[in-house]
């Protein structure tokens, strides 16, 4: 036997196992899961539905994220979408999943003018004092029932326009006046004191009208006692939104002394004109310096929140969808984009590893 080629191939054989065995627990570092690295709550948005079909997502689901909200589940249109009728199969099947895994239950929303059904639209456009005793069930009810379930509730969302400071005329506003903001926030909770009431808007983060004007409506509730514990900025960016106006806009945020929620992350290439089928395909393809340059942005998104948001104020970043397949903004705006951390065949993209770096690394 030749013995120098036998420790020859001994020694080549626990070089490469040794190789292996350092990128397979590589490999499981990588794959521990977002929420194992962050010390704030890491959530998705996720249609029901999809996830209950779908294994692969679930686990997915599982091992990053410990905050689910549902992304359309939870609206009025769905829970009640004729007079008389609540619907809540789904939510109790979404409370069973999220207390399975250990997740956090976000409840989006209360009250949104658009998903507002449209028996209660019809109603009161012909009685005003209907809606506002509407309002007051609808909300007792359906917080009462999730008493303790439901960590914390989106109250009130886009409750101003989509541009500049002004209020936004829906018909909760045209029936009940501003005020009905404030009773919103005092319905829910009297329902439930303990979850965490959050107004939560789209635009706040580049558009400094609209961010100041939020935050004097937050001053003003405040001062008047109302119970209004957080503030979710949506950031539904584009990869061209400066970072430097997000984190002045985040500066100011934390001065309110509410939770700070980013409740709807996800960051595109293309662009839209915010109302539904208002996309502008300008990317036809993503390309790799694309993808490098998504993976910075989600990077700095993580690390702007770890160091302009106290600890103490830190509710969480969730995902609004987090696979390119399943994301919203390709059906709502009518585009093809990529604005999430996994793509089209679930796998993670560089996005996802650039957040990954975001929450390991220290400030
Ligand atoms: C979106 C859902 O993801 C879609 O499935 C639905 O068709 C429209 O609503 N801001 C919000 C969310 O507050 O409720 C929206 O969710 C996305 C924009």
């Amino acid at each position: 036997m030749n013995y120098s080629k036998y420790f020859n191939s001994i020694f080549i054989i626990t070089i490469v196992s040794l190789l292996l065995s350092c990128n397979g627990s590589d490999k499981k570092e990588k794959l521990k899961g977002l929420k194992e690295h962050a010390d704030f709550p890491i959530g998705t948005a996720i249609k029901i539905k999809t996830l209950s079909k779908d294994e692969k997502l679930q686990k997915l689901q599982i091992s990053n994220f410990n905050s689910i909200t549902s992304a359309s589940d939870m609206k009025m249109n769905n829970i009640t979408p004729k007079e008389g009728v609540y619907s809540w199969g789904i939510i109790d099947s979404i409370v069973g999943y999220a207390h399975k895994n250990n997740q956090r239950l976000f409840g989006h929303n209360l009250i949104w003018h658009s998903s507002t059904p449209n028996w209660v639209k019809e109603k009161a456009a012909k009685d005003s004092l209907w809606l506002g005793t509407f309002m007051k069930e609808y909300i007792t009810k359906y917080v009462t029932r999730y008493k303790g379930k439901v960590a914390a509730w989106d109250v009130v969302n886009e409750g101003l326009e989509s541009h500049g400071g002004n209020v936004r005329k829906t018909m909760w506003y045209n029936a009940l006046g501003k005020d009905y903001i404030a009773k919103a926030f005092q319905y829910a909770h009297e329902a439930d004191p303990e979850a965490i009431l959050f107004y939560n808007d789209f635009n706040i983060e580049r558009d400094t009208l609209k961010l100041n004007s939020t935050l004097k409506m937050i001053k003003e509730l405040q001062a008047k006692g109302v119970p209004i514990s957080g503030l979710g900025f949506q950031m539904h960016i584009r990869m061209d939104t400066p970072n430097e106006v997000i984190a002045n806009s985040l500066k100011k945020a934390v001065k309110t002394g509410l939770q700070i929620h980013i409740s709807e992350l996800d960051i595109i290439f293309n662009k839209h004109d915010d109302t539904r089928r208002g996309g502008i395909q300008v990317y036809e393809k993503l390309t790799d310096e694309m993808k490098q340059e998504q993976a910075k942005k989600y990077k700095s998104i993580v690390k702007m929140y770890k160091t302009i948001v106290p600890k103490e104020q830190q509710y969480g970043i969730t995902f609004w969808d987090f696979t390119d397949r399943d994301t919203w903004i390709k059906g709502f705006f009518n585009i093809n984009d990529w604005p999430t951390i996994f793509d089209e065949q679930l796998e993670p993209k560089p996005a996802y590893f650039g957040f990954l770096e975001g929450l390991k690394e220290k400030n």
